[in-house]
């Protein structure tokens, strides 16, 4: 089998209650999928169900086959390192992620130590420096030591792909990464992913509420409502032939270029 990751039949219930239902989807290694749906359609218990932390009371079925293995046939101790090394997850809100007590620096530092023990702190401070200078923080030898309060949110959630990219992952898990972010600070962030993904080889699956955020990352798209997986296919033909109305609703929703310049045109915009 050629896929990295294969989703079968996943289902997380509450009291026997679905809030994913029988889901299906597959990601090739080096492949880039996009999870799109609104609020409460079971996005982030999806992702949360692939890492094996699922919170406390939820029901889990069917089968999660990562690299050939069944992550639900794993040991806790063997899934903590499935987690730790092989696929790494970028959370909306990075602020909550980062310790506000040590600086971004120590933190990377840590990260980097995690999966290489007996690295000394002095070459993991070198990596860590690397590492922000990887996702474009400019003078990276001098904020590796300013801690998380004193950067943007661009620039934490820069920080947290800095992080994410230490253990050197198989597969990011990235869950509305750019959701608290201002658009062009946004489109930054989706570039920096794309370009790691290229980089690395890295798997990407994004999960988003917002169709305009996975057109550019994503090969392949999942549209997911209330549970279940509504639509499935390339992102091209899912853009060009939207086959299930929610999909159609969802692209409406999407704000084009060609209509702003027509509302500037209409409005006699721009003298
Ligand atoms: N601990 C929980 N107990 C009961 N229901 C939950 C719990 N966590 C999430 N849910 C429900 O699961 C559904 C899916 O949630 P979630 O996966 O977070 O949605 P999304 O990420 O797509 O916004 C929601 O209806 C939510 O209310
Ligand atoms: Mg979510």
């Amino acid at each position: 089998m050629s896929e990295l990751l294969d989703v079968r039949g996943l289902t997380v219930s509450f009291k026997g209650v679905p809030v994913v239902d029988a889901i299906d989807f597959s990601v090739p290694a080096g492949g880039s999928l996009g999870i799109v749906g609104e609020s409460g359609s079971g996005k982030s218990m999806t992702s949360l169900a692939i890492m094996g932390l699922l919170p406390k009371g939820a029901g889990r079925a069917g089968s999660i086959t990562f690299g050939g293995q069944d992550l639900a046939e794993l040991s806790d101790r063997r899934m903590r390192a499935v987690r730790g090394d092989r696929i790494a997850m970028v959370f909306q809100d990075p602020l909550s992620s980062l310790n506000p007590y040590y600086t971004v620096g120590a933190q990377i530092a840590e990260a980097y130590r995690a999966h290489r023990p007996g690295v000394s702190r002095r070459a993991a401070r070198a990596a860590a420096v690397e590492a922000m200078e990887r996702v474009h923080i400019r003078e990276a030898g001098r904020r590796v030591d300013d801690y998380p309060h004193q950067f943007s949110g661009g620039m934490r959630q820069r920080v947290m792909i800095a992080m994410a990219l230490s253990a050197e992952p198989e597969l990011i898990i990235a869950d509305e990464p750019t959701t608290a972010l201002d658009v062009t600070v946004q489109a930054q962030i989706l570039d920096l992913l794309t370009e790691v993904r290229r980089d690395t080889g890295a798997a990407l699956v994004l999960i988003t509420h917002d169709l305009a955020v996975v057109s550019e990352v994503a090969d392949e798209l999942v549209v997911m409502r209330k549970g279940k997986v509504v639509e499935a296919g390339t992102t091209e033909r899912v853009f060009s032939d939207p086959r299930h109305p929610y999909t159609r609703a969802l692209l409406d929703a999407v704000p084009r270029i060609d209509d702003s310049i027509g509302a500037l045109r209409t409005t006699g915009g721009g003298e």
